[in-house]
């Protein structure tokens, strides 16, 4: 098996739900800030992170804020060619996850891979046997959803306290959430 661990971090709310209409249903501005640390910071600073996405996650962020910056974006998708054209260079556009992990394995410059959505990206990278923490912000509050995040099975993800991860419940405006992670045994 391969060093690269692949990190999920997603935000749900109760039903599970992530996306509607190619969009986040809510917004929450210290969760999105959350999410910019955890993927962007690294412990030895010559290195970087690895974001890895499906093409429909790419196409929700907006056109100021892609690619995600200080990471390596790496978009997958059943149709490179055309996609390759469609984003800035530097962009890495991949037929699958194993190539996106093929690919992270001979850049030694990259510190940590995370796996940013949406569903499929998601159950792909749960089922793979590279597959190390989820990374689940758990929002308190149902929202309509078109995107949800896929089933976690309990019996091989387990609830594990973080040290640097606050545990107590975080809130913004009428929404509480927890930041949650899950552990593979
Ligand atoms: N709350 C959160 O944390 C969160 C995170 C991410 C996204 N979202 C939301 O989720 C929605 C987008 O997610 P989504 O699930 O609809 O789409 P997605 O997973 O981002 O993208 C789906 C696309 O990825 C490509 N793809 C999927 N599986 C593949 C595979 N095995 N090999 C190669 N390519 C593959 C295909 O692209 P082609 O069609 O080009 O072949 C497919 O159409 C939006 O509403 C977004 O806001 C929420």
């Amino acid at each position: 098996m391969s060093k690269v661990k692949l990190n999920l971090i997603a935000a749900a709310c109760e039903n599970m739900g992530i996306g509607t209409n190619g969009t986040l249903p809510w917004r929450l501005k210290k969760e999105m800030a959350y999410f910019t640390t955890m993927t962007t910071q690294v412990s030895d600073p010559t290195k970087v992170n690895a974001v890895i996405m499906g093409r429909r996650t790419w196409d929700c962020i907006p056109d100021k804020y892609r690619p995600l910056d200080n990471r390596i974006n790496i978009v997958m998708t059943h149709n490179v060619d055309s996609v390759k054209e469609n984003v800035p260079e530097g962009v890495i556009v991949v037929p699958g996850l194993d190539e996106a992990i093929s690919y992270i394995e001979k850049r030694p410059d990259i510190e940590a891979t995370w796996v940013i959505g949406g569903s499929s990206i998601y159950k792909a990278a749960m089922t793979h046997e590279n597959c190390g923490k989820i990374y689940l912000t758990e929002i308190q509050k149902s929202f309509d959803c078109d995107t949800f995040f896929p089933n976690i099975d309990k019996q091989q993800f387990h609830l594990v306290d973080e040290e640097k991860i606050p545990s107590e419940k975080q809130v913004e405006g009428d929404i509480s959430y927890y930041f949650r992670v899950y552990k593979r045994l």
